[in-house]
């Protein structure tokens, strides 16, 4: 029999197996990095995880979070800046990730205080799921879509041009909240002015817009602007925990708030201390 008499076949090379990529490595815990003269405005570098016991005894009035939206992407922006939107082992270990690293910040909110949490079509009905159950369905009170318009269009699905604000208080009716107003449409109230609908049609920057400053997914300060201005009251402290360029910090500052921010990035709080800067921010540590 040819087949008992032949030699073992020698099994083939195998081919070399591509070098795992190594794990991210974790950001160090939040510390803080520099706050202004006046008391307006503190950054800490970092992992936003351990940010809630880091901060003073003073309550927060409002948490803006906008995180990384778990898709594995690198997400770029201008000269080099980048930021890896790190997967965490699909969307429901996001959700769970998400999870700790807000929870923290919403026991240190006041009772009249609310959280926003900044999420796209990928993530944010998972992320409503656990929102939900580690902080109580009955806090959250609605959803914001934020119409952004910009990107472009396939032939063959609907346009993914939105994102979703989740919207929670700390204590449902006590929240502080003062409508914004937006130019009315209808023709009944035509040159009026009426309180802003749930969805928000506001512009993302394009690549020509002032207040671009490279940092990747950067926000409209308008949109920044509709969140604190409705859901801080004046003199407030708001807290972002993933800050990015410091845009909500921009918005507080102009409009009489204070901020907290937070990034694990240096160059991202580079580029939020220079926006800050613009605005008259000394610093007095850091
Ligand atoms: C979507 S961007 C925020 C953009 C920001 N809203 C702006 O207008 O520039 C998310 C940010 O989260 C930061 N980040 C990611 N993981 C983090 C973590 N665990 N702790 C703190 N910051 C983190 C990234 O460096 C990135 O700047």
């Amino acid at each position: 029999m040819l087949g008992a008499m032949s030699a073992p076949r020698p099994s083939p090379p195998r081919a070399a197996r591509p070098p795992r990529p190594a794990p991210p490595r974790p950001a160090p815990a939040a510390r803080l990095l520099a706050g202004d003269a006046g008391g307006r405005v503190r950054l800490y570098l970092g992992e936003c995880r351990g940010l809630g016991a880091a901060l003073g005894a003073e309550p927060l009035d409002l948490v803006y979070a906008d995180p990384p939206f778990g898709t594995g992407a690198r997400r770029r922006g201008r000269a080099g800046l980048a930021f890896s939107d790190g997967a965490r082992g699909g969307p429901e270990a996001y959700a769970a990730w998400l999870v700790e690293r807000l929870a923290p910040l919403w026991e240190r909110l006041g009772p009249a205080g609310s959280l926003y949490v900044h999420l796209d079509w990928r993530s944010v009905h998972y992320a409503k799921v656990a929102l939900d159950r580690a902080l109580g369905a009955r806090c959250f009170l609605n959803e914001i879509v934020w119409i952004y318009g910009l990107g472009g269009s396939s032939p063959r699905r609907w346009p993914r041009k939105h994102d979703t604000l989740l919207w929670y208080a700390r204590t449902p009716g006590r929240q502080w909240f003062e409508a914004p107003r937006v130019a009315a449409r209808s023709r009944r109230l035509a040159g009026r002015d009426k309180k802003a609908p749930s969805w928000w049609d506001i512009p993302a920057l394009n690549n020509m817009a002032r207040e671009r400053v490279g940092w990747p997914t950067q926000k409209p300060e308008a949109l920044l602007e509709r969140v604190v201005r409705s859901s801080c009251p004046p003199g407030g402290l708001v807290a972002d925990p993933f800050a990015g360029s410091g845009t909500t910090a921009v918005a507080a500052l102009r409009h009489g708030r204070r901020a907290v921010l937070c990034d694990a990035d240096p160059r991202a709080l580079a580029l939020a201390r220079r926006r800050l800067e613009a605005l008259g921010v000394t610093w007095a540590a850091g």
